[in-house]
Formats: C-alpha cells, structure tokens, sequence
C-alpha cells in the first residue's frame, strides 16, 4: 500500500492533541491500535517530543504507515507491527497509555472485547486507554450525521458500527478499567479515557 491521506485526520489532529497531551504529559511509551494511514502517529509524534509512539494495524496497512514515519524522519515513531486485537499476538511492549482512533466503529463487536482483554494486559495498574470516536448515547444516535454514518458502515460490513457508550463502560469495567472522562469532540465525536485499576 503506498502513502495513504486521511482529510478527517487532518481536521481531527489538532483538537485530539489538545485532550490527549494534558493526559499523557508523565507518559513515555504509548501504542496506537489501528494506526491507519499514519498520520496521527507523526503528527502527535512530532508535537509531544518526549514520547515513542508505537504503531501498529492489520497487515494491508502497515506498508502506507511506514510510508508517513519514513517522510517523517522523526526518531520517536516506531516502524508499524501487526496487532489485529483479534487474531494477533499482543506485543512484549511495556506501555503507559494506549491510543486508539476511529477503530471501535470499525470492529465487530468480540473485537471490541478483545480489545479491552488485550489493553488491561498491556497495561501497569494506573496505566491510560484513550479512544476517539463516535458513541451512542441511551441507545440514540448523538446527531442525524452519526445515524447515516453508521447506516453506511453497517450496509458495508453488518457487523460494524457505532458502538453504545454504556456497554464500552461496561467492557472496560470488566476488563479492569474504569472510566475517568468523556470529553465532547467536533463533529459529534468522543474521547473517552480510561485508567486500569486492577
Ligand atoms: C477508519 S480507520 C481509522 C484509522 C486511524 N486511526 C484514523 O483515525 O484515521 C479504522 C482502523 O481500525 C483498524 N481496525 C479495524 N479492525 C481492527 C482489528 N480487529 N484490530 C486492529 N485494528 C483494527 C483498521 O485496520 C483501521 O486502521
């Protein structure tokens, strides 16, 4: 896959650096799940220096992610591995946060739990999940755009789509997390952050 361009990273970079910096200021090794084209990997590589951003994806998207870090030349980046959070083995990485954007209404939903099993295993107690992306709300769409949006990603795979809000809590609570804050993004986007606490 060659060097692949996101326009809605572009716009969302720089309102997600905002939340997340603040929270990740102590952190020194983050993993991203689904790092995309690579984009956001660079981008908050570049603008929180003292981190190593680690990157990872589904095979078919590692060789356009190293595509960004390699025009990047940023030594704080690190080349892409696998991490299907279902079929893959989780890496031997000792991280402080985890990253994740726009992967949760991407995946099926036994992804999801596999997801949150794989993170809590990761993790050191007090360690940070941050994921960034549409959620329902008391089982309603948050606005008519994520009602469609969600009826393309469903007519695409059925088994996609935008997750409830309360049964992500509900995973992530089961998986040791607890939920610290939901912070309202543009364009009826979310980030919720989560601590492991046990
Ligand atoms: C819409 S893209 C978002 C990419 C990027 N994070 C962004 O915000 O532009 C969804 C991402 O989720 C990833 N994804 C979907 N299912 C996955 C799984 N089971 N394990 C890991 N990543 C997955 C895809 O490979 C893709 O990179």
């Amino acid at each position: 896959m060659s060097k692949q361009y996101s326009e809605s990273c572009e716009q969302n970079k720089k309102p997600i650096l905002a939340v997340i910096k603040p929270l990740l200021k102590s952190a020194e090794n983050i993993l991203e799940i689904g790092s995309g084209t690579g984009q956001h990997a660079v981008y908050f590589a570049e603008k929180m220096p003292d981190i190593i951003w680690h990157t990872s994806d589904c095979s078919e998207y590692l060789e356009g992610i190293n595509c960004w870090i390699n025009d990047s030349a940023l030594a704080n980046v690190k080349k892409p591995f696998e991490l299907n959070v279902t079929h893959s083995s989780w890496p031997q990485l000792k991280v402080d946060a985890v990253f994740t954007a726009n992967s949760v209404h991407i995946m099926h939903q036994l992804d999801v739990g596999n997801m949150f099993k794989g993170v809590a295993a990761l993790l050191q107690t007090d360690g940070d999940f941050i994921i960034y992306g549409p959620f329902n709300y008391n089982k309603q769409y948050t606005s008519a755009s994520n009602a469609s949006f969600d009826g393309w990603l469903k007519n695409r795979d059925p088994l996609s789509g935008i997750k409830h809000f309360e049964n992500i809590v509900s995973l992530a609570n089961e998986a040791g997390m607890v939920l610290i804050s939901d912070y309202e993004m543009p364009v009826n986007n979310r980030i919720l952050h989560f601590s492991k606490k046990r």
